[in-house]
């Protein structure tokens, strides 16, 4: 299979249109077979569910070429499991967590001549998505669905690569306390775009969210988890029920425990002792870590010692451990690699 003429090293974390895409219809209360299809454009109704009430979820992970060349996902079932909770959440049917796993790779194969090689820096980002289809105007779920998975080949996504982020404390709250900031749908997208432009147009790369209820507890950015390392090397992140649960986070607190050693914990983190934290990253399938050298709360800045011009050593080093099993240099916990056959 010859690989597209694609400039990997220099692509951005845009969309690109590849060959194929599945899809698949939910209507009189089942799921059909569904398929890979060419056409990249949808028609609906003006009225569809999706277009009045956001009624749409979506995943996101990504496929790796690895060093003996193979091409792999890396843990799709999570993202099924997601889906499925994003779904309940939404009053949406749930699309069956195999059938989830199956259709992703099935596009993975299908577009195998787009997966970036190894070594490259870049991956084919996955997308799978669920939305309501039918005309609703009285607010109520819709009765048919579209669940479909594209794909697309990425660079990194915060455009400096792995140079450290300067990052703003949001006055804007992205999820409430018993909302929908645990879940992966569209309308917690749609409410960060002000805060995003605004926080770009003042020099930021990204905001750092607070719980709303109090707003004295760091929450999440827009599209990634925080982890925090502390002057004796212990690693922290967020708890919090209006988080997503990011599954890059959830690996690197694996990584971190079982692979470097080191001490890791879950708990509650208040903004006020931000200051004392020896590294700071952001984590996520697009942004992978992204190392954070500052953070701006109106005005008082916070500067961590890991400076502005390096990764840390201990997000570097969870970098490194986690690429290099996302790239099969380093031995995967059982499970964690889909093989794309
Ligand atoms: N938090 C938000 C709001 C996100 O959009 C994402 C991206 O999916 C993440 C965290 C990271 O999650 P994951 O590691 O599963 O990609
Ligand atoms: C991802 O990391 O997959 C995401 O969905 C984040 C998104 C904001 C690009």
């Amino acid at each position: 299979m010859e690989k597209k003429n694609i400039d990997w090293q220099n692509i951005g974390f845009g969309y690109m249109k590849t060959d194929k895409r599945f899809v698949s219809s939910y209507k009189d209360g089942a799921w059909d077979e569904g398929a890979l299809i060419d056409d990249d454009m949808i028609t609906m109704s003006e009225c569809a569910c999706v277009l009045q009430y956001a009624q749409t979820i979506f995943e996101g992970m990504k496929a790796y070429t690895t060093e003996d060349g193979r091409i792999v996902v890396f843990r799709p079932d999570l993202n099924a499991e997601r889906l499925a909770n994003s779904a309940k959440r939404m009053e949406m049917p749930v699309y069956p967590e195999d059938k989830f796993v199956d259709a992703v790779l099935k596009v993975v194969k299908a577009n195998e001549a787009y997966v970036p090689p190894y070594g490259s820096g870049a991956t084919l980002y996955l997308r799978p998505y669920m939305f309501g289809i039918n005309p609703v105007i009285g607010v109520k779920p819709a009765d048919e669905y579209q669940f479909r998975v594209f794909s697309t080949p990425v660079g990194p996504y915060f455009k400096g690569g792995i140079k450290p982020l300067t990052i703003r404390v949001s006055d804007f709250d992205r999820a409430a306390p018993h909302g929908t900031g645990h879940i992966k749908a569209g309308l917690n997208y749609a409410m960060s775009l002000h805060a995003i432009v605004s926080a770009h147009e003042e020099g930021y790369d990204e905001n750092m969210y607070l719980d709303a209820g109090t707003r004295t507890k760091v929450e999440e950015t827009g599209g990634a988890n925080f982890l925090f390392v502390t002057k004796d090397g212990k690693i922290v992140t967020p708890k919090s029920g209006s988080i997503l649960p990011s599954i890059t986070r959830r690996s690197l607190m694996h990584v971190a425990k079982e692979y470097l050693g080191l001490e890791t914990e879950e708990r509650e983190v208040y903004l006020d002792e931000v200051k004392d934290f020896a590294e700071c990253g952001l984590c996520g399938t697009a942004a992978v870590i992204s190392p954070v050298g500052k953070i701006v709360d109106h005005g008082r800045e916070i500067c961590f010692p890991s400076g502005m011009d390096d990764m840390g050593p201990v997000t570097k080093k969870l970098y490194e451990t986690l690429t290099g099993i996302q790239m099969g240099r380093i031995e995967a916990p059982e499970g964690w690699l889909r093989v794309v056959e």
